[in-house]
């Protein structure tokens, strides 16, 4: 058989296990895997001493999004290069309708913002932010291969928000199409209380950015966890919990499959790897992010759910602020633009903080960062995994060799790291996309715009296993 290209001699992970061998890589898929493949006329990819490990899907980001007052500053561009280097090909963004917008232009909007930038492969979920006005264009959205939706249960003041009834009749929709319906849970109304409780002068002299942190209990997420859960045993509506934090949410996510709830969950690397001590730091006000970071015992919770299965995915819900964005919250932490950069370090974290530390496995870390969200998604078979016919999409890193956060060598346009001095494993010193390299020697070789829109079908949604099936 003929290959272009062989990664030759790498502890390759497959969802059948582990092997040290070759990949043979033909255009742009995946066409053997074995030991001592033919080499006639190909290029050879070494890879020995290095785990060889399929291309990271990062299923929550927000690139270019108008929110806050500003706009997150990791465009296609920067977003996608940053994620190339720390193994990213594939990222999944939230298309937001404007203020009177369809369904379908939101879809517009944000496929104009990767057309012709993207270095990675990508699609959206699509936001329902008017329940009344965008229930009847979700058939049409399935049908152009949108197949994942979004609902808020905060951010009135964005025009984002949705109620009970939007939840359960989307949730509804849902059900009858085949499509899943993505959550941001909190308690809105309870957090509207606590924030105007503790938006005074002398409080926020006194505590600053550690007022993030504390008008928002662990309950704000749990409660809203529990309410849309419910609507989810009530409906049969495929339902994803984004961005979970909480050790709270994890118990819910878990008695709830254990009734056999249709319900996922993912939580973000940062929510393993940081907590809310970092809000008393003179720049604690750079970590506000939405949920807000939570105690260490959470993060604990966290691992050991990704280890017992109830969180099925680690994304990052990468949405950028630049120091001078940040700096916009003079003092009163309702005006931080809220998100952190996050693609560049979401494998080297989990990597250096899971694997090696001994929280997850390797072949764990491969099904949380790529197999399962490929799986949920409804980009599996093509994407997630290192078996024959799927896009050659694979990363490859050592097992030991760090490198260290530097804002000023990273991709993103952030100007700062929530890890900077970290000594970080993972690093991508090859990634491939679709069988083209477009990270050698740990730098970004590929091309703005050769990254692809990816339409799903909800055959694909379809075949995504329940929690029981995934790892
Ligand atoms: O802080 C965050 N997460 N910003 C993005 C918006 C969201 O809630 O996902
Ligand atoms: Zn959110
Ligand atoms: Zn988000």
């Amino acid at each position: 058989m003929h290959f272009d290209c062989i990664i030759r001699g790498g502890n390759v992970v497959t969802p059948g296990g582990s092997f040290t061998g070759d990949i043979g890589i033909r255009g742009e898929k995946i066409t053997a895997l074995g030991v001592d493949l033919d080499a006639a006329g190909a290029t050879i990819i070494d890879a020995r001493g290095h785990h060889v490990i399929p291309g990271v899907l990062d299923v929550h980001v927000h690139l270019e999004l108008p929110f806050c007052g500003t706009v997150s500053s990791d465009d296609y561009v920067s977003g996608t290069r940053a994620g190339a280097r720390g193994g990213v090909t594939t990222v999944i963004d939230f298309a937001i309708p404007s203020a009177t917008g369809s369904l379908s232009e939101a879809a517009d909007t944000w496929m104009k913002k990767a057309e012709g930038k993207s270095l990675i492969d990508y699609t959206f979920h699509i936001c329902i932010t008017r329940y009344n006005e965008h229930k009847d264009q979700i058939a049409d959205m399935v049908e152009r291969g949108f197949t994942t939706f979004k609902e808020f249960m905060i951010y009135e003041s964005e025009g984002w928000q949705s109620d009970d009834r939007a939840l359960f009749g989307t949730l509804e929709k849902m059900r009858e199409h085949g499509a899943m319906l993505l959550v941001h849970a909190e308690s809105s109304r309870v957090l509207d209380e606590l924030i105007a409780r503790h938006h005074t002068p002398a409080l926020m002299k006194e505590h600053g950015a550690m007022l993030h942190a504390i008008t928002r209990p662990n309950f704000v997420e749990a409660e809203a966890i529990q309410r849309v859960v419910q609507w989810c045993a009530a409906t049969k509506g495929q339902l994803y919990i984004v961005h979970m934090s909480t050790a709270e949410g994890a118990d819910i996510i878990r008695a709830a499959q254990a009734r056999d709830v249709p319900v996922l969950a993912e939580t973000c690397v940062q929510y393993l790897v940081l907590d809310d001590s970092v809000f008393a730091r003179d720049d604690g006000h750079l970590f506000a992010c939405c949920p807000q970071l939570k105690k260490p015992a959470d993060a604990e919770r966290l691992w050991r759910g990704l280890n017992s299965g109830e969180v099925s995915v680690i994304s990052t819900d990468t949405c950028t602020f630049t120091r001078e964005q940040k700096a916009m919250w003079e003092g009163d932490w309702t005006k931080i633009p809220m998100g952190m950069p996050g693609l560049e370090t979401l494998m080297p974290l989990t990597y250096t903080k899971g694997v090696l530390q001994g929280k997850i496995s390797l072949e764990q870390m491969c099904a949380k960062l790529s197999t399962n969200p490929a799986r949920i998604m409804g980009l599996a078979p093509r994407k997630g995994a290192i078996q024959i016919g799927a896009d050659a999409d694979i990363a490859i890193i050592h097992p030991t060799a760090t490198r260290t956060v530097r804002p000023a060598d990273m991709e993103t346009n952030a100007d700062w790291s929530p890890y900077e001095g970290w000594e970080l494993a993972g690093f991508a010193r090859t990634t491939l996309s679709r069988g083209e390299i477009i990270v050698d020697d740990y730098k970004v070789v590929g091309r703005a715009g050769r990254g692809r829109w990816l339409p799903r079908t909800t055959a694909g949604l379809a075949a995504a296993p329940q929690a029981s099936a995934l790892a």
